[in-house]
């Protein structure tokens, strides 16, 4: 039997407080925790971001522009420690839930070249799909083998993964409902649109909000384009606000719910 796996971010925008240096928000981890429970999806990754925990100590020792001084590798070891303060609220709510997850820590089998994944063990997290575990990953500190070392988003590894693995699709929580006609902030009139090609995308200019807390990984923009190459393989994307209550189950459940889908069209 072919294994297709949902993969899902969630946001660090949502399971922190991107305002608050290393502080998690543990509510919105708990009630996600539960949703996914609720959705009793078979075969799920699970990958999150890093918010308030990875963003401000990566931006602080510049590792996303690579090696270029001893001094940031402690800012490597620092990045990563706090990724993993983070992974382990996640993995206990999700667990306390039932939820049969497991960490799998990107900077112990990802390698990228030039801030692109080029190798990653994924036999590990085949096995665990087929085990009935969730593996859970996180954008992270990884060594890259021309620049040192990078910061690989959760965005790039969900793309990577859901490729890999022939997604039937993939869920981005985040904390903005999808991408609308206009910047709902300042034009009344702004739309959300609930379905959008590949094509209709980059030909388009649609309003893609982008979080203004420190983010080292590029915002919405960037997120949106780690998830083209997926798009492209035939995976479509469904993009949700994980912040409202019930949309990331409704979207794992394949129930209607309010966001964008991307598909390749
Ligand atoms: C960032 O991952 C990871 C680190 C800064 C270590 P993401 O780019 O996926 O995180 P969010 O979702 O934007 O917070």
């Amino acid at each position: 039997m072919k294994i297709k796996p949902i993969v899902l971010k969630l946001g660090g925008s949502v399971i922190t407080d991107k305002n608050k240096v290393a502080t998690a928000n543990k509510d919105a981890i708990k009630r996600l925790a539960n949703e996914i429970a609720q959705s009793k999806v078979t075969y799920l990754i699970l990958v999150h971001g890093g918010g308030s925990f990875g963003h401000p100590i990566a931006k602080k020792y510049n590792l996303s522009e690579g090696y270029t001084n001893p001094s940031q590798v402690i800012g490597f070891s620092e990045t990563h420690l706090a990724m993993t303060k983070l992974n382990s609220f996640v993995i206990d709510a999700l667990i306390k839930h039932n939820v049969n997850a497991v960490v799998v820590q990107p900077s112990s089998c990802v390698v990228t070249k030039a801030g692109r994944i080029k190798r990653m063990e994924l036999k590990p997290i085949n096995r665990m799909l087929k085990m009935g575990l969730v593996p859970v990953l996180y954008g992270d500190a990884v060594l890259d083998s021309e620049n040192g070392f990078s910061i690989l988003s959760g965005d790039q590894l969900v793309s990577s993964l859901a490729i890999h693995f022939d997604a039937s699709k993939i869920i981005i929580g985040g904390d903005v409902d999808g991408i609308c006609t206009a910047d709902p902030k300042s034009s009344p009139s702004a739309n959300l649109i609930s379905y959008v090609t590949l094509e209709e995308l980059k030909a388009k200019k649609y309003e893609i909000e982008g979080s203004k807390a420190t983010d080292v990984t590029g915002g919405m923009l960037g997120k949106i384009h780690e998830l083209i190459p997926a798009i492209a393989h035939n995976i479509p994307a469904l993009l949700v606000n994980a912040s409202k209550p019930w949309r990331v189950y409704e979207a794992l459940s394949g129930e209607e719910v309010i966001g964008t889908i991307i598909e390749c069209g």
